[in-house]
């Protein structure tokens, strides 16, 4: 299973891609939000907002040479796919993200006949998956820990959407999002997704393990020691 960043703060990005373990990145427009804010910066139109999202997006395929996925905020068929065809123009890693809907749908089956890569987002079940596989979409997000939020299972509706994928030769990948701990991640690698859409705080804590500290504290200290020996 590949692993995507899933964030919209590029120094996140920087010091992950740094590891050699990222696929990919992932944002939405609460994510662009959300590192605009935290970098206190401001804007005088929402054109010149706009503008500062495609640079990042651009920044962000840059430094990744990966696939980025990022959202189209239109709401109508044809205004998405001219937002789209904007996005993809902003950089060949781009990866547009559409949701799931009527409209999402007729502009993925337009992007996705013109070669545009489509990741269709904020799906909660195995039809929409479905629906969004047959639109052409290159990837398909399930949002697990939005599913696990209400009850139900997010990890099962990966493993659902894996079986329908396989048993149709459905070649659209699976993105497992809105990941909210390291046990999601294993348990989607389980499930059969292609890749996990990580937050950074995810990330960092599948690094650390407890013994692992332990075991490297102590092979120092018996390191040290034997030098004091010779
Ligand atoms: C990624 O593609 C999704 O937008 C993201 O994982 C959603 O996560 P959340 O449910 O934590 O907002």
């Amino acid at each position: 299973m590949k692993l995507y960043l899933d964030t919209a703060n590029v120094q996140e990005i920087r010091e992950i891609h740094a590891l050699g373990v990222l696929d990919g990145v992932t944002t939405n427009p609460s994510l662009v939000a959300r590192a605009l804010r935290q970098a206190g910066e401001r804007f005088e139109s929402e054109n010149a907002f706009y503008e500062r999202f495609t640079e990042i997006v651009r920044e962000i395929a840059s430094i990744v040479q990966a696939p980025v996925s990022a959202e189209a905020l239109a709401s109508e068929a044809d205004a998405m796919v001219e937002e789209g065809r904007k996005l993809a123009a902003l950089s060949e890693h781009v990866v547009v993200k559409l949701p799931i809907s009527e409209a999402g749908l007729r502009a993925c089956r337009a992007l996705a006949d013109e070669g545009v890569a489509v990741n269709m987002t904020l799906v909660f079940s195995a039809n929409q998956a479905l629906l969004a596989a047959r639109a052409g979409a290159r990837y398909v997000s399930p949002f697990l820990g939005r599913v696990d939020d209400i009850g139900w299972d997010g990890v099962e509706l990966v493993r659902t959407i894996r079986e329908i994928f396989d048993v149709h030769d459905l070649d659209t990948e699976i993105i497992a999002a809105s990941v909210r701990h390291p046990q999601h991640v294993t348990a989607s690698a389980l499930a059969g997704a292609d890749i996990a859409t990580v937050p950074y705080g995810v990330l960092k804590s599948m690094i650390q393990h407890p013994l692992t500290k332990i075991g490297m504290e102590r092979f120092l200290a018996d390191w040290e020691k034997a030098k004091q020996e010779l």
